[in-house]
C-alpha cells in the first residue's frame, strides 16, 4: 500500500523539466527500499490549464491539495503569456492559506562547487535561511485609488503580528540549537520604526528562553553585505517574508547557484499538507531547452522525504547530490558542465540505487 501521498505541481518553463528529475529520485528511493512508498498525483496546472480554462489553477484548487500529505512545485510563471501577478498568485496563496509560515532555506558550498566569492572553501558556508512565509510584506494588504491617473495612489501594508514573529522564531531558536548555536535575525529597525521595532521587541523577550544559541540582529543592508563578506558568520538566520526572500537568493548565489537551492514551505503542526520546490523560479529564458539544473528540485525532494518521516531516504538522495557535484563529472552549463537535465538526474539516481 502506499504511504505518502504527494500533489505534483509542475508548473510552468524549467519547474516541468527539473520535476521530472525530482520524481525519477522518488522512484529510485522506491526501488532502492523494494516497496511502493509514494502515490504521486500529478496536476497540469500553469501554462497548460490556462491555455484550456482560462486559469492557472481551478477554482477548488486548494480542496483538492489539501486531501495531500505533501505538494511538490517545479515553478510557476510565463511571462511572455501570463502576467506574473496572476501566474504566481497560487503559490502565494498556497503559502498563506496552509499557514506555511515556516520557509528554510538550506545553503551549503558543497565540495566541488565553485563561488563567486574569492577565498571561500567547501563547507565555509553554510547556513539555514529561515523565512518567514505567512504575512509581513506579501500579506497582499493594500489597494489602488484613482487608477491610471497622474492621482494614482497605491498603498502595500506590511503585517507583522507578534504571533508570527514569536512563532518563526522560535522555529529558528530551535534549528539553531541543532546546529551551531547562531541565530542572526534581519531587522531595519532604524527606519521601519514600526513592524521592525516589533521584530526586536519579540527577539528580545524570546531569546533569554534559548541561553545556549547567541543571538544578534542586523539590519537588512549590512546583512546583504556580510552574506557576501562573511558568509562563514551566519548558522540560522531568521528574516521576514521579503527580507528571506532576498536573502536567499544571495546565500543561493554565494553557495554555487540557485540552479542548486532547495526549500521546504512547512506547516510544523501538520494541520496541512507543506509544499516543497526548488528557490529558482521557471526561468523562462533556459525553458524547453533541457539544460536546466535539476539539482534544487531533487534537494527539494529530499526536504520533503525528510519532513514526511523518512530522513535515511533523504539522507541517502543528498549524498548522491554531493558525489554528483564532487565527481563534477556530469554536470549543466550553470555549472560549467554540457551535461542535460536528464543525464544529471539520471547520474544522481544511478548514485542512489548503488549506494
Ligand atoms: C521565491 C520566489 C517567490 C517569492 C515568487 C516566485 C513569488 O521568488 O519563492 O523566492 O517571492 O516568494
Ligand atoms: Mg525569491
Amino acid at each position: 500500500m502506499s504511504k505518502y501521498t504527494v500533489a505534483v505541481y509542475p508548473g510552468d518553463g524549467i519547474g516541468i523539466e527539473v520535476t521530472r528529475e525530482a520524481v525519477k529520485l522518488l522512484c529510485a528511493i522506491e526501488r532502492l527500499y523494494g516497496k511502493e512508498m509514494f502515490n504521486l498525483t500529478e496536476f497540469d496546472w500553469g501554462t497548460v490549464y490556462w491555455e484550456r480554462t482560462g486559469s492557472v489553477v481551478p477554482n477548488d484548487y486548494l480542496n483538492t491539495l489539501r486531501q495531500f500529505d505533501a505538494v511538490y512545485l517545479g515553478a510557476l510563471g510565463n511571462p511572455a503569456k501570463i502576467p506574473d501577478h496572476i501566474s504566481l498568485k497560487p503559490l502565494i496563496e498556497i503559502r498563506q492559506s496552509f499557514d506555511q509560515y515556516v520557509c528554510l532555506r538550506p545553503a551549503t558550498l558543497l565540495p566541488g562547487l565553485s563561488t563567486p566569492l574569492a577565498g571561500k572553501k567547501p563547507l565555509d558556508i553554510d547556513m539555514m535561511v529561515v523565512r518567514e512565509n505567512s504575512e509581513g510584506e506579501y500579506a497582499g494588504v493594500g489597494g489602488v485609488l484613482k487608477c491610471d491617473t497622474p492621482d494614482e495612489i497605491a498603498t502595500e501594508v506590511s503585517i507583522h503580528t507578534r504571533k508570527g514573529i514569536e512563532r518563526i522564531l522560535r522555529y529558528g531558536f530551535e534549528l539553531a540549537a541543532k546546529r551551531k548555536k547562531r541565530l542572526a535575525m534581519a531587522t531595519k529597525s532604524n527606519v521601519i520604526k514600526f513592524g521592525m521595532v516589533l521584530w526586536d521587541r519579540v527577539l528580545s523577550s524570546v531569546a533569554p528562553d534559548y541561553p545556549d544559541v547567541q543571538a544578534e540582529k542586523c539590519h537588512i543592508d549590512a546583512l546583504a553585505m556580510n552574506f557576501v563578506r562573511f558568509p562563514e558568520r551566519y548558522d540560522v538566520v531568521v528574516a521576514s517574508n521579503l527580507f528571506g526572500d532576498i536573502l536567499s537568493d544571495i546565500a543561493g548565489t554565494v553557495s554555487g547557484g540557485l540552479g542548486l537551492a532547495p526549500s521546504a514551505n512547512i506547516n510544523p503542526e501538520r494541520k496541512h499538507p507543506s509544499l516543497f520546490e526548488p528557490v529558482h523560479g521557471s526561468a523562462p529564458d533556459i525553458a524547453g531547452r533541457g539544460v536546466a539544473n535539476p539539482v534544487a528540485a531533487i534537494r527539494s525532494a529530499a526536504m520533503m522525504l525528510d519532513f514526511l518521516g523518512e530522513p535515511q531516504a533523504a539522507e541517502l538522495v543528498n549524498s548522491a547530490v554531493a558525489a554528483c557535484l564532487e565527481d563534477g563529472l556530469v554536470k549543466t552549463p550553470d555549472l560549467g558542465g554540457t551535461s542535460t537535465t536528464q543525464e544529471m538526474g539520471d547520474d544522481i539516481a544511478r548514485r542512489l540505487l548503488a549506494s
